[in-house]
């Protein structure tokens, strides 16, 4: 059921980059397509460059035309349009947030519950907040503040506690919407109503029952133009430490008490928080690195491509070596009743096969074992780009004989004439209606970095040649010494057949 939504205006910095291009200014027209903005509900969005309120509005057309290749509604445009305003504010001018709060202070244009979007460098997170305080423009003595802060929040534990500690000085943690994009999609909601709104899967959902956990997401995309950013960062801290610990937790958490934030985010916490620290001591056998080289990847269409390598890549931005991964395997272990014993196999990817994110369960052996071998169950929650929830169960192959062969379910979560959100769209619509359920608490990003660092350390400081394969490929073979048994290994595909290696 759709909430209540008070008159506010969102204030965009970092509006005319990428993210806003591609991703937030589309998601607010769509959102105000399916008449999910409140009539008084203003954008402003704030940029470097001198630019004229028209110039801005002939710019956000482009955006959508750019985006919607088959028309919109007229009729929503205009009144989409006219929610638009620009703000600029260029670095240099010591005056820029003083203009800024007088430009809002106009009551009659700007409603004044104000939702910040940080799509700016991570370094300009805390300057931007103190900025805003400083003006009065967090101050919630009349209207609500909340200020949405992009991904990464920190580089490591410290710098996180660093960046929490100056976002403090000046707001509640009531204020702070800390992203993690993939809690929007609607696949990953479905895990936990998968789990708490069927009854046969909870029963099943603990060490008795399951063998181990695979959490994938697998890219044939590389690391395009953002080698920079990547190579300071590495697999591990861009999707491990946020995308796929967030999904870990969703797949292993307590049931919570209600649906409210507050229960969610205190399951979640408490699972993050109980998973056992990695022995740096013994880490090869508990994570893998690797990197990609030249291969050719299948672009979709049947027709492959012929790629670079990873350091070929770096090599063009002139940096000769480097061991940041863009293959990363973690086996974890969650310390409590329900998962003790239970690996949960973690990976992340740039140039494999294929892409596709998944959660992948592996049961136990059956009671009745009828032939050497027989396949073990498994249940695979797939996030994208299919989003569908498999089970692969063991069935009589009608004849004289008993003989068994694998069935795999499949039951596609999307179908005819369903909704399609991407998940900015929710997240900013969350952030307007002021429910966090979806956001980050700090606790949960600390115990994400707490957990990640000493393998980033590790690695870092370990300069000896990374493993390499071959864009394009499945999983190193080597990446199997982290498995617990012998007869673990990786699926390589949600389809019937794709855990055999
Ligand atoms: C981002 C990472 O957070 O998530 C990217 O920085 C990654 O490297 C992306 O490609 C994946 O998101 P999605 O929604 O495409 O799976």
């Amino acid at each position: 059921m759709a909430k209540k939504i008070d008159p506010c205006t969102l204030v965009l910095f970092g509006a005319s980059g990428n993210l806003s291009r591609i991703k937030l200014m589309p998601g607010l027209f769509r959102l105000d397509a399916a008449g999910r903005l409140p009539e008084h509900m203003v954008i402003l969005s704030v940029g470097r460059g001198e630019v004229t309120r028209e110039a801005w509005q002939a710019d956000v057309k482009g955006m959508l035309d750019a985006k919607f290749k088959n028309g919109y509604d007229q009729k929503v445009f205009e009144r989409f349009i006219a929610r638009n305003h620009y703000h600029s504010n260029p670095p240099t001018d010591p005056d820029a947030f003083k203009k800024l709060q007088a430009k809002l202070s106009n009551e009659s244009v700007f409603p004044q519950n104000l939702a910040y979007f940080l799509s700016v460098r991570p370094t300009d997170f805390a300057p931007i907040v103190a900025q805003l305080a400083e003006v009065g423009l967090v101050d919630e003595s009349n209207y609500w503040r909340r200020v949405l802060i992009e991904k990464p929040f920190g580089t490591d534990l410290p710098s996180a506690q660093a960046l929490q500690a100056e976002l403090t000085k000046y707001l509640k943690e009531s204020q702070i919407y800390r992203i993690d994009h993939y809690l929007g999609k609607s696949a990953l909601q479905n895990v936990m109503l998968t789990r708490f709104a069927n009854a046969m899967f909870e029963p099943l959902w603990n060490n008795e029952h399951i063998d181990h956990v695979q959490i994938t997401n697998n890219e044939t995309l590389g690391v395009g133009d953002r080698t920079t950013f990547y190579d300071a960062t590495g697999a591990l801290r861009d999707m491990v430490q946020s995308h796929l610990l967030q999904t870990l937790a969703l797949v292993a958490m307590e049931k919570p008490q209600d649906l409210s934030p507050e229960s969610i985010r205190a399951e979640k916490i408490k699972l993050l928080e109980s998973i056992r620290p990695i022995p740096v001591s013994d880490l090869n056998k508990h994570a893998f690195r690797a990197q990609y080289k030249a291969g050719r990847v299948e672009a979709g269409d049947g027709h492959g491509e012929n790629v670079t390598g990873y350091l070929e890549e770096l090599a063009r931005d002139g940096v000769t070596e480097s061991v940041t991964e863009t293959y990363a395997a973690l086996k974890l272990f969650i310390d409590n009743p329900r998962w003790k014993g239970v690996p949960f196999y973690v990976r992340t990817a740039k140039r494999m096969h294929e892409g596709n994110t998944a959660i992948s369960i592996r049961f136990k052996k059956a009671p009745m074992q009828l032939v050497e071998g027989q396949h073990q169950n498994w249940l695979t929650l797939n996030i994208q780009p299919r989003e569908c929830i498999k089970m692969e169960i063991e069935s009589k192959i009608p004849g004289l004989d008993i003989a068994t062969r694998t069935l795999s379910i499949d039951g596609p979560q999307r179908q005819q004439g369903d909704e399609t959100i991407d998940s900015y769209e929710s997240l900013m619509l969350n952030l307007m209606e002021g429910d966090p359920s979806l956001y980050l608490h700090i606790s949960e990003v600390e115990a994400q970095w707490r957990l990640v660092d000493p393998v980033v350390k590790a690695w870092m400081s370990d300069k000896s040649p990374v493993h390499q394969y071959p864009a394009g490929s499945r999983d190193p073979q080597e990446s199997s010494v982290i498995f617990e048994s012998e007869d673990q290994f990786w699926r390589y595909s949600i389809e019937l057949g794709g855990d055999k290696h």
